[in-house]
This record gives C-alpha cells, structure tokens and sequence, in this order.
C-alpha cells in the first residue's frame, strides 16, 4: 500500500479541491493508497473537513494534533501511523505536481527514496518569487556544502520513499521546521536516491507559512546536522549568557561605586570604601542576570515558572554560581603559584590573565554541568 501524507496549516480551501484530484489520480494508475491528513488544528478547520470527508472515503484520514506543531514533526506523526510500506509526503497546496506520483513510486523498485524536483532538466520553480528563488537557491548550496548529499532539490517538502527508510532512522530524526527531507539523507547516508523533475505551481488559496523563524531552524539544523555531536546548543546559549553577565557585573561594581562615593564614602585618600561590597554587589547582579536568561532562554525547554519553582531554582542558581566563584578564585590562585614557579619571566601582568581565563574555563564547565543537571533537571 502507498501511504499519502499531507501536512496542513490552513489549508481548507486547498484540501478541498485537492483530494478529489487525488482519488482520481489513484483510481486511475490502479494505486492502492491510503492519505492521511496530518492538521495540527488549523483555526480554518482543515481538520474538520476531512474528518467529514472521510466518511465517504474511509482511505483518508485526518490526524489532528492539538499540542504538537511544526512541518517537520506532522510529517514524522504521518509516517509513524502509516500503513503502507511505501510513503510519499507532499504539500497540501497543490504547488506539487501529484501527476508525477505515479513515476515516482515506480522508481522506488530500484531506489530508497525518490524526489520531485524542482532543480533538474524537467523541473522548474514556476512562477516563484526571485528572492523566494535566491533563498531557496542559498539554502541548497548551504547544505551542500555542509553536507554529503547528492540531491539537486534537498529543500523538496515533496518525496516518496521505502518506509524502510523511516524505520532505520526514526528514532535519530529531529523534527525541526521545514527540512524532513534533509534530516533524513543525513541520517541515512547511504540510501540509494533518485529525482525526478515537475514545476512548482503557484498558491491559488491561502498563505504560505515559510518564515524567519522557520529560516533561522533551518541553518542551525544544518549546523547540527553536521556538528551536532560535538556541540551542545544549551552550552552555547549558557556561554554566551556567561558572557553578557561579565558585563553585568562590572556594570555592578561601577554603579555601586558611583552612587556611593555620593553617599561619600571615600575615606581621606579617596580610597572607595567598600571595594569589596562593590565586587559583591556586581556579582548578585550578575546571578540575577544570568538566571532570567538562562531561566527563559538557555534553558527555555526546561524553564521553571511560577513564583515557588523560580525562586527555588533561583537559590539553586545562586549557590552554584558561589561555589563557580571559589572554583574560579583558587583555580587562579592556584595557577598564579604554578606560573611564577615554571615560568618566572613570564610578565605577571600576563600570567595572571592567563591563570584567571582557565579559571573562568573550568568554572563554566563544572557550573553548566551542576545547573544542567540539578538547577534545570530534566524531569
Ligand atoms: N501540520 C502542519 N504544521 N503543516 C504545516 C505547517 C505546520 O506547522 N507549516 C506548514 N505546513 C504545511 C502547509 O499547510 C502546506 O501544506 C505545506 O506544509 C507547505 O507549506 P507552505 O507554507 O506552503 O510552504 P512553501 O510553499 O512556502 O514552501 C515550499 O518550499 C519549501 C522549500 O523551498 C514547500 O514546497 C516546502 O515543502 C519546501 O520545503
Ligand atoms: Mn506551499
């Protein structure tokens, strides 16, 4: 059986005229099919539609998700519930050429997975914007260089492959925006591939729904589909909250400074006073700081709301961040004596900015360990 899935997102009007077509295109090439309709609850009630539709033709069906969302993901839902050991996945809009379908599935005898193009001899991008053309165009030569892949037309949203395919690697596959396809020649390097050439036609109803943010998940995708086991993005997220909170904390100490030498307490020398509540002060800022942005952003899959959970992820917070404070102090230290013992001529000025950088080094490490682990657990 061929398993036909189509993702949609306010596509009534689309699925309407689409389906029929569909049926007809079946019928006729003698194709046993089933299509499932994978809606993440469209405010048009797509979903509803084919849910009366499938009534009087109980070979389609509809998947409404209601917490779940994105392309990538209603694509993975459809092939995870299909029936057939043959599946093809295209776009609800009819801006593919399902008369190609037929073709395409017939070449799945001698190949693993087979996509329409629209980057060969017989495909073309129709109508299509130029600078829809000039993105789509970049993102290919991206991943391209990015990654071994052999296809003209890695962006497709259009394919068919062995459902082989999907079972080797379903359990490796992160859903993330638009680029299923991708995801899957990456995680299956060695799968035997073929395209084949059809115009994308223009969107009569309704919009697309391509976006920056879907844009910005796709370099980062490649990027992780290319490093991803070398690097975590919550570290780097965590780093660069890091970072910024250096800043904050000089901000801190400068501040507190300021407002109170006007409180005047520079004692005769106009000595500061309070230097070290000065530096404390900086670095409470500095933890508040670093928590709100590693609370709402770093860690956004895990982040702690309401008053009792934050606070009580906020002491957790601000404990670690002392102990990364003595761990980063004596490391320095530490590395001062080691210094000055091996390499006497070394500047001083130099060897202890070299001893408090592998500080701070070490003291990120063990710190983004702990929160990640406890502060932020993963329940
Ligand atoms: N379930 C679900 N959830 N479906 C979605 C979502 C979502 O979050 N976002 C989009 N879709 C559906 C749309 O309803 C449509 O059927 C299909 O996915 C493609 O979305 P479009 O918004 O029409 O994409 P496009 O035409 O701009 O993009 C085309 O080019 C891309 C690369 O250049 C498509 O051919 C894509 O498949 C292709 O990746
Ligand atoms: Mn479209």
């Amino acid at each position: 059986m061929f398993t036909l899935i189509l993702p949609t997102y306010n596509e009534k009007e689309n699925i309407k005229e689409f389906l029929p077509i569909l049926e007809s295109l079946f019928t006729k090439h003698k194709i046993n099919y089933e299509i499932i309709v994978v809606d993440d609850d469209s405010p048009d009630l797509t979903w509803q539609f084919v849910q009366n539709y499938s009534i009087k033709n109980p070979r389609i069906r509809v998947i409404r998700r209601v917490t779940e969302k994105g392309l990538s993901s209603a694509v993975v839902t459809g092939m995870a519930s299909s029936n057939g050991e043959i599946l093809g996945i295209m776009d609800a809009d009819m801006q593919h050429d399902e008369s190609i379908l037929p073709k395409m599935i017939e070449l799945l005898r001698d190949f693993d997975l087979v996509i329409g193009s629209r980057r060969t001899v017989d495909g073309s991008y129709g109508e299509m914007n130029w600078y829809r053309r000039v993105l789509s165009y970049g993102a290919t030569i991206l991943a391209k260089i990015m990654l071994p892949i052999k296809t003209n037309d890695p962006m497709s949203g259009f394919f068919v492959l062995n459902k082989q395919v999907f079972e080797q690697s379903k359990d490796r596959i992160n859903p993330r925006g638009y680029k299923i396809l991708l995801e899957l020649l990456a995680k299956n390097p060695k799968i035997k591939i073929s395209e084949l050439g059809y115009s994308f036609r223009k969107r009569e109803h309704g919009e697309t729904k391509l976006s920056g943010t879907v844009m910005q998940q796709y370099i980062i995708a490649l990027i992780d589909l290319r490093f991803g086991s070398f690097i975590s993005w919550t570290f780097i997220k965590y780093g660069i909250t890091g970072f910024l909170g250096v800043f904050i904390n000089l901000f801190g100490q400068f501040i507190f400074n300021t407002t109170s030498n006007s409180f005047q307490t520079l004692d005769s020398k106009n000595n500061f006073l309070f230097p070290s509540t000065a530096v404390a002060f900086g670095f409470e800022l500095s933890v508040v700081f670093n928590f709100f942005l590693n609370n709402f952003w770093t860690f956004e899959d895990r982040s702690k709301k309401g008053f009792k959970n934050a606070s009580a992820a906020f002491l957790k917070f601000n404990s670690i961040s002392l102990i990364g404070f003595m761990i980063q102090y004596s490391s320095w230290f530490f590395l001062l004596q080691v210094f000055q013992f091996y390499f006497p001529h070394l500047f001083p000025e130099l060897t202890t900015y070299i001893a408090n950088l592998i500080g701070i080094i070490i003291a990120t490490a063990t710190n983004y360990k702990l929160n990640n682990s406890y502060t932020w657990a993963e329940k």
